[in-house]
This record gives structure tokens, C-alpha cells and sequence, in this order.
């Protein structure tokens, strides 16, 4: 499994916000990103709906001696959500969009915290996996407008082949204002 490249070229800034709260892996899967954070030797909370793959995450992370707590919740449920407002140092978001869940996501974030993302923009179609519905893809230049209220440090939108296949996604890397105490 291979950690998002997005990821990697973020470590010092995942590292240094992990100074703030928790870092936390929202819809973690099988845990590519969450391990690898957990390899910098940074805590890290992956959360996902699925008990299989958390069932996964846990049993690589228990034989490598690695920090990962897993958390099992639906965070498109009415109450769902887990993360308490101001609370997280980081929050990663990767391969999955829930366009509504923004404001929680900028909700939970402490001030000075830092919000990681990357999911498939529309253009993903051509490559012919993943997913389909424009419900799970990205219009062009939407991924910043879901988080007005972020502070934007880097944005990148277009095909990538630094993973092992190509991948039309968008990214995004901004923080909370340290000072926004009307959130
Ligand atoms: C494509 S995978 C991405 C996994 C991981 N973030 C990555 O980039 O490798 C999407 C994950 O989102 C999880 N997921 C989908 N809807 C969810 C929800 N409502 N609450 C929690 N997890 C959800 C799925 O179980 C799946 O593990």
C-alpha cells in the first residue's frame, strides 16, 4: 500500500501540526496514509465505517508496533461524527468526498490546524476505475471553494503518475487561522 504522494510532500507540516491535537485519517481504508504517519513516528487516529478494513489497519499496525488507534464510525450518520470542535491537530482526507461534511471537517480543526486533501476530480473518468458518480468526483477548481473559511497553502489540480497508476485528482493543503475564535 502506497502512501499518497500528496502526503509525503507534506510530512514536516503533518509532523508540526501534530503538536496541536491529533492527527486523524477520515475514511481511512486499509490505512496507506495512516501507516505511513504512524511510520514518522506520529500518532494517528484512522476512522472509517467499515469494520473490515479497520479490522485490517489494525492487525499492520499491531505486528509493525506502530501508534494507530482505529475508530469505527459512519460519518455521513445524523450523529455520526466523532471529531469534537477545535480538537485536531490535522485532519487527512483522502479518496473520499462528502461534500457536506466540510464545515465539520473545518469545525474539528484547532486553531493552527491543518486540513490534507486529495480525492478524484471528474476528469478520473478516462482512467476507467474508481468511482463514476459526480457525487464522488470533484468539478474543476471545486476543491478550494468547499473550504472558504481555510486559510489555503497549497493547491494543485490535474493528473498525477507518482503513484503506480494514474490518477486525475485534486489537492488541497490549508490551515484554520490560529486566531479565528468565531468558527
Ligand atoms: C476509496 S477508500 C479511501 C481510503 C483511504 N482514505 C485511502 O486514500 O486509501 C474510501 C473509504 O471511505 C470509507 N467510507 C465511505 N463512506 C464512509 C462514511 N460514511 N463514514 C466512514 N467511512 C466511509 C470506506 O469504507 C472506504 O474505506
Amino acid at each position: 500500500m502506497t502512501p499518497s504522494p500528496w502526503l509525503e510532500q507534506s510530512r514536516a507540516l503533518v509532523q508540526a501540526a501534530a503538536a496541536l491535537g491529533p492527527v486523524v485519517d477520515l475514511a481511512c481504508g486499509r490505512g496507506r496514509n495512516a501507516l505511513a504517519v504512524a511510520g514518522w513516528g506520529t500518532r494517528v487516529i484512522g476512522i472509517d465505517r467499515n469494520p473490515d478494513v479497520l479490522n485490517e489497519l489494525a492487525g499492520a499496525a499491531h505486528r509493525a508496533r506502530l501508534p494507530v488507534q482505529c475508530v469505527r464510525a459512519d460519518l455521513e450518520a445524523e450523529f455520526g461524527f466523532p471529531l469534537k470542535p477545535r480538537s485536531c491537530g490535522a485532519i487527512l482526507v483522502f479518496r473520499f468526498l462528502c461534500r457536506r461534511l466540510a464545515p465539520r471537517i473545518v469545525e474539528a480543526l484547532a486553531p493552527g490546524g491543518l486540513l490534507l486533501t486529495e480525492t478524484f476530480t471528474l476528469d478520473h473518468r478516462q482512467f476507467g476505475y474508481g468511482p463514476t458518480r459526480e457525487a464522488f468526483l470533484l468539478a474543476a477548481g471545486e476543491l478550494p471553494t468547499l473550504f472558504p473559511e481555510l486559510v489555503i497553502d497549497a493547491t494543485w489540480e490535474g493528473v498525477s503518475n507518482a503513484g503506480p497508476r494514474p490518477e486525475a485528482v485534486a489537492r488541497l493543503r490549508a490551515f484554520r487561522h490560529s486566531s479565528l475564535d468565531g468558527l
